[in-house]
C-alpha cells in the first residue's frame, strides 16, 4: 500500500528528528517584517535573520514542512499551473537546516540515507540523479567519493551567464539576502515521459524532476550585486510534499497524488464538471483553492496592490478556468469546505475562519462578474468607435491588467469583429510591467545592521529608567570609532540599558546619557539584532568606549508610551469580542501621543460597534486589573491560547503580559502597572488603509481628555455660530437643510424657464437637409445639465429630426451633443453614434452613446468657428 501524504511529511520529520533536529512549525505566508518578499515561498524564509547572523538560533538543528507560495516575486510558478505536472502555486516545503552546524557532508549524506535507505523512502538508486555547481567540487567529490550514486548521475551545472555565482544551482531568496550554491536532486520517472537530464537539452521535459534542493548558504548579496561572506556557513533544504509523495504513491502528476485526487473529485462534483483525470482546468481550481484559501487565512485579502493583487489574480485565473468549463454560477467558494476536509493537518485555522475565507471568496467573485461585464463594455465600446481593423496591444494590456481579461478572451471577441489585437505592443506592456514589479522586489538590509550585530547589550528598562553602566562601543556614519565629540551626531552601544530600543510597534525611548563632563542627547533608540543603539549627539562635553555613564530615559514619554501599549493590548481583546476571532494583527505604532493599530477586517465598523470597543476597553481600565508580566515557556503559551504575532518566531521562553482575566499577550514592550493608570480610552479613527485591513486610532489619559476638550470647543463655536444651543442644534440644520434644497429647486425652475426661452429663439434656425429637420448649433460655456436639459426640450419641439449643439469652452474645448428623434432610428436615417463615427474622422477627439443621443469632445480646436459648416457637410452626406 503507497503511502498517503501525511504519512510521508511525517516521515521525512521523523528522519530529521532522529538526526537532532527540532521540529519547527510552519510559518505564516505572510513574511515577519519583509516588505519586500511576496509570500513565504521557501522554508528558509523564517530563519532569514538567522542565517544572516542577526538573530541567536535556539536550535542548531531544525526541520519544518512549510507551506509556501510562489506567484509573484521571484520565485513565481503561477503561469505554469496548469501547463505542467510538477508546478503548483502552493505547495509544502519540507527542509531541514544546519545553522553553523553541519555543512556539505552531512547534508548530502542525510539526503541520500532518506532517499534511499529500506527503512526510509527506499528509492531506487539509478534513478536518482543529482547537479552541484560547477566550482563547487567539494560537493562534487562528496557525490562522487562518499555516496553510492552512479558516478554519471552527477552532473556539474553552473556560469552558464559567465558571472561567478549567477548562474543555475546558485540558490537565492531574493534579489539581496542569504544565498549559495546548490546541489539539486532529481527523479527520473522513466522514458514513457519525453526529457533528458538535467543539464542536457531536452532538460525541460517532464521526465527528470527535481525533487529536493540542498543549498550550501555562505553568502549574502548585496543590493550592488556583491557577495558578502557571513560569519557561519549554513544548510537550507527544500523538498517538495507534493513531488515526492506523486514518486512515492506510483503516479507521475502532483495532481494525481492521494490529496489532490480526492479535491478534484470533489470540485468536479460541486460544479457538475466530468473529471477525465485529463482536465486542466480542474486542476487549476484544485491548486488555486488551495493557493488562496490559506492566504486568505494568513490575512491576505483581494485588492489592487502587493500581495492583495496577487491573491485577486489568482482567484480570477480560478473563475476563468471555471467559465472555460462552463460553469456560469459563482462557485469558487463552495470548494473551501472540500479543501478543509482534505488538508487535515493543516486544517485547524481554515476550519475556524472558514465563514471569512467564504465570504471573501464569494464577495471576489460576485465583484469579478461586474468587473467582467464593465470590462466586455469597454471593449465593446472601443471596438465601435475603432478606425482600422487591429486593436491596440496597450489597450488589450489595459484590460488584462485592470479588468484581469485574458488575452484571449480579448482576442475572441475581437475575431467576432474581424479585429485583430496587436500582440507585439501587448508584449511590450506586458515586459514593462514585469520590470517594474521586479524593480520593486528588492530587499533592502542595511549594512550598518551586520556591522553592529555581534554586540550583546542587555535591557533593563522595565524597572529602571536610570541605570549607571559603561559605554562600549561607539559608532559614527555606521563605522566603529573611539571617540565622539561635541555637536556629532552618533549611536552609543552600552553594557545594560533602560532605554527601549524600537519594536513590536513600541517606539524607542529618548533621554540623556551623562558623565561628570559631558552630555548625550538620545533622541531614539534602535534595536539591531542583538544590540541596542541610542541614536543622538553629543551636547557637550565628549565621549569614549570604555567610560561610566548615567542612562537617564525621559520619565514622562516613557510613561505616556507606556500607557498607549497597555491600551493596545485592550484594544485587540476588545476586537476580538466584538468583531470576531478573524483579527490578526497586521501592524501597530505605540508612542507618546496616541496608538495605531491595524487588523484584517473587511468592512468598515459601525458606530455601535466602535462605541462597544471604546466602553469594553474603558470598563477594563476602571476595573484597575494590575498588569503583570511573566515569563514562561513558549509551549505553555501555546497551550494556553495566548495572543502572540502569528509570523513571528519565539524564544523558549517568553515574556506574557496579563491584564486579569481579560487579556493575556506575549509581548516585549514596556506597560502600566494597572490598567487603571490609562485613565481613559478615546478611538479618534476608525479607516480602511487597504483591502480587506482597518486601522482604528486611539488616544489615553491626558491626551484623550484634551481630545474631549478639542470636540466640546468645536461644538461650543457651532453653537455660536449657527446661533443655537446643544438642544435646538439639530433642528436647526435640518431647517439650514430644507432651506437649501428649496433655494436649488428654485434655480433649477428658473434655469429651466430661461432654457425653454433660449430654445424657442433656436428653433426659428432650423433647416431642412432633404426631407428631415435639421439644426446646428454652436452655444458658449453650457455645463452638461443644462446642455442635455436644452436638448431634450428642443427634440420634444421638434417631434421629428437631428439637433447637434456645439458647446464651445474657454479652453477650446469642444463638446458635441447629438440627438436623433426615434422615427429617424427606425427608418434609418441616421444614428447619433454614426455621425459620432465621421466626426471623429474628419476631426479627431474621443466620444460615444447610444443611437439617440451621443457626444464627442475635441481638445484644443484652433478655428471653432469651422465646425458647424463641416458638421453640416457631414449631415448632407450622410441624409
Ligand atoms: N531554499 C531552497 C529552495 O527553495 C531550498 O529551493
Amino acid at each position: 500500500m503507497h503511502k498517503n501524504i501525511d504519512n510521508i511529511r511525517q516521515e521525512f520529520l521523523n528522519f530529521f528528528k532522529k538526526k537532532g533536529h527540532e521540529i519547527i512549525a510552519s510559518s505564516t505566508l505572510i513574511p515577519d517584517n519583509d516588505q519586500t518578499l511576496l509570500f513565504t515561498n521557501s522554508g528558509m524564509n523564517q530563519f532569514k535573520n538567522i542565517f544572516l547572523g542577526m538573530d541567536k538560533p535556539l536550535f542548531k538543528r531544525v526541520t519544518t514542512a512549510q507551506r509556501c507560495v510562489r506567484a509573484g516575486g521571484k520565485h513565481n510558478d503561477l503561469d505554469n499551473v496548469g501547463y505542467t505536472a510538477r508546478h503548483l502555486t502552493f505547495f509544502e516545503m519540507l527542509g531541514n537546516f544546519s545553522f553553523g552546524d553541519y555543512f556539505k557532508n552531512e547534508a548530502i549524506q542525510f539526503a541520500w540515507e532518506l532517499l534511499t535507505d529500506n527503512n526510509w523512502f527506499n528509492l531506487s538508486k539509478n534513478k536518482l540523479w543529482v547537479t552541484v555547481h560547477i566550482c563547487d567540487s567539494e560537493s562534487y567529490d562528496i557525490w562522487i567519493k562518499q555516496v553510492d550514486i552512479p558516478n554519471e548521475h552527477v552532473i556539474k551545472i553552473g556560469n552558464n551567464t559567465d558571472n561567478f555565482y549567477d548562474s543555475d544551482n546558485f540558490w537565492q531568496m531574493g534579489n539581496v539576502g542569504p544565498c549559495g550554491p546548490c546541489s539539486e536532486i532529481f527523479y527520473d520517472h522513466g522514458d514513457r515521459f519525453q526529457g533528458g537530464p538535467p543539464g542536457s537539452l531536452k532538460e525541460l521535459g517532464e521526465r527528470y524532476v527535481e525533487i529536493w534542493n540542498l543549498v550550501f548558504i555562505q553568502f549574502n548579496r548585496q543590493s550592488n550585486g556583491h557577495l558578502l561572506s557571513l560569519p557561519m556557513l549554513s544548510v537550507d533544504t527544500g523538498m517538495g510534499l507534493e513531488r515526492i509523495s506523486a514518486i512515492l504513491q506510483g503516479v507521475h502528476s502532483n495532481y494525481s497524488i492521494d490529496i489532490f485526487r480526492k479535491l478534484i473529485s470533489s470540485i468536479s462534483q460541486i460544479t457538475q464538471v466530468n473529471n477525465d483525470n485529463t482536465n486542466r482546468s480542474l486542476c487549476v481550481i484544485a491548486d488555486h483553492i488551495r493557493t488562496c484559501s490559506f492566504l486568505i487565512q494568513d490575512g491576505v485579502t483581494p485588492s489592487n496592490e502587493g500581495r492583495g493583487y496577487v491573491l485577486r489574480r489568482i482567484i480570477r485565473r480560478a473563475i476563468l478556468h471555471g467559465k472555460k468549463l462552463g460553469i456560469n454560477d459563482i462557485f469558487f467558494y463552495k470548494l473551501v469546505p472540500p479543501l478543509i476536509k482534505y488538508m487535515q493537518h493543516l486544517s485547524d485555522n481554515l476550519r475556524e475562519k472558514k465563514d471569512f475565507i467564504k465570504k471573501v471568496l464569494f464577495n471576489e467573485e460576485k465583484l469579478f462578474e461586474d468587473t467582467l461585464r464593465k470590462g466586455l463594455k469597454l471593449l465593446e465600446k472601443k471596438l465601435v468607435l475603432l478606425r482600422g481593423n487591429v486593436l491596440s496591444g496597450e489597450i488589450a494590456f489595459d484590460l488584462y491588467d485592470t479588468y484581469g481579461f485574458p488575452l484571449e478572451l480579448t482576442k475572441d471577441i475581437c475575431l467576432r469583429h474581424g479585429i485583430h489585437v496587436d500582440q507585439v505592443k501587448f508584449d511590450q506592456s506586458m515586459l514593462a510591467q514585469k520590470k517594474h514589479a521586479k524593480e520593486s522586489n528588492k530587499f533592502y538590509i542595511f549594512n550598518k545592521n551586520i556591522s553592529l550585530c555581534n554586540i550583546l547589550s542587555t535591557f533593563v528598562g522595565y524597572r529602571e529608567l536610570t541605570y549607571r553602566t559603561k559605554i562600549i562601543a561607539l559608532f559614527r556614519i555606521n563605522k566603529p570609532v573611539n571617540k565622539i565629540c561635541a555637536k556629532e551626531e552618533g549611536i552609543v552601544i552600552l553594557k545594560n540599558t533602560p532605554f527601549y530600543g524600537e519594536s513590536g510597534g513600541q517606539v524607542g525611548d529618548s533621554g540623556q546619557l551623562k558623565t561628570i563632563s559631558s552630555l548625550f542627547q538620545v533622541t531614539n533608540t534602535k534595536k539591531y539584532g542583538q544590540t541596542i543603539g541610542h541614536l543622538g549627539v553629543v551636547n557637550s562635553g565628549s565621549i569614549s568606549v570604555g567610560e561610566e555613564i548615567i542612562a537617564q530615559v525621559n520619565q514622562c514619554k516613557r510613561r505616556h508610551i507606556s500607557l498607549n501599549h497597555s491600551a493596545t493590548h485592550l484594544l485587540r481583546a476588545a476586537l476580538y469580542q466584538v468583531l470576531g476571532t478573524h483579527i490578526i494583527q497586521k501592524g501597530s505604532l505605540v508612542n507618546d501621543q496616541y496608538l495605531r493599530f491595524d487588523f484584517c477586517h473587511h468592512e468598515t465598523m459601525t458606530e455601535v460597534q466602535i462605541n462597544t470597543v471604546e466602553n469594553i476597553v474603558n470598563k477594563q481600565i476602571w476595573i484597575n486589573f494590575p498588569i503583570m508580566a511573566d515569563m514562561i515557556p513558549i509551549e505553555t503559551a501555546k497551550n494556553d491560547g495566548i495572543v502572540m504575532l502569528v509570523n513571528k518566531q519565539y524564544e523558549k521562553i517568553v515574556r506574557v503580559i496579563r491584564m486579569g482575566n481579560f487579556s493575556a499577550e506575549l509581548c516585549g514592550g514596556t506597560h502600566a502597572k494597572n490598567t487603571g493608570e490609562i485613565g481613559i480610552f478615546v478611538i479618534t479613527k476608525e479607516s480602511s488603509i487597504a483591502s480587506g485591513i482597518r486601522r482604528i486610532e486611539a488616544v489615553t489619559s491626558i491626551t484623550a481628555l484634551s481630545v474631549i476638550h478639542q470636540y466640546k470647543k468645536l461644538l461650543q463655536d457651532i453653537f455660536t455660530s449657527t446661533k443655537s444651543n446643544n438642544k435646538n442644534i439639530l433642528s436647526k440644520i435640518y431647517e439650514f437643510k430644507s432651506r437649501c434644497q428649496k433655494l436649488e429647486k428654485e434655480i433649477e425652475h428658473l434655469r429651466n424657464q430661461q432654457i425653454i426661452q433660449e430654445s424657442l429663439s433656436f428653433i426659428k434656425e432650423i433647416y431642412y437637409i432633404k426631407d428631415v429637420q435639421v439644426l446646428v448649433k454652436q452655444v458658449e460655456n453650457m455645463m452638461l445639465n443644462p446642455l442635455t436639459n436644452l436638448i431634450d426640450c428642443l427634440k420634444r419641439q421638434l417631434k421629428s429630426g437631428v439637433i447637434v449643439l456645439i458647446n464651445v469652452n474657454k479652453n477650446n474645448k469642444i463638446s458635441i451633443a447629438i440627438a436623433v428623434t426615434k422615427d429617424l432610428i427606425e427608418n434609418n436615417r441616421i444614428n447619433a453614434l454614426n455621425l459620432v463615427r465621421l466626426i471623429i474622422n474628419t476631426l479627431g477627439g474621443k466620444g460615444g452613446g447610444k443611437p439617440h443621443f451621443a457626444q464627442v469632445g475635441i481638445n484644443n480646436v484652433i478655428n471653432t468657428s469651422k465646425i458647424s459648416t463641416k458638421i453640416n457637410y457631414l449631415l448632407h452626406n450622410i441624409l
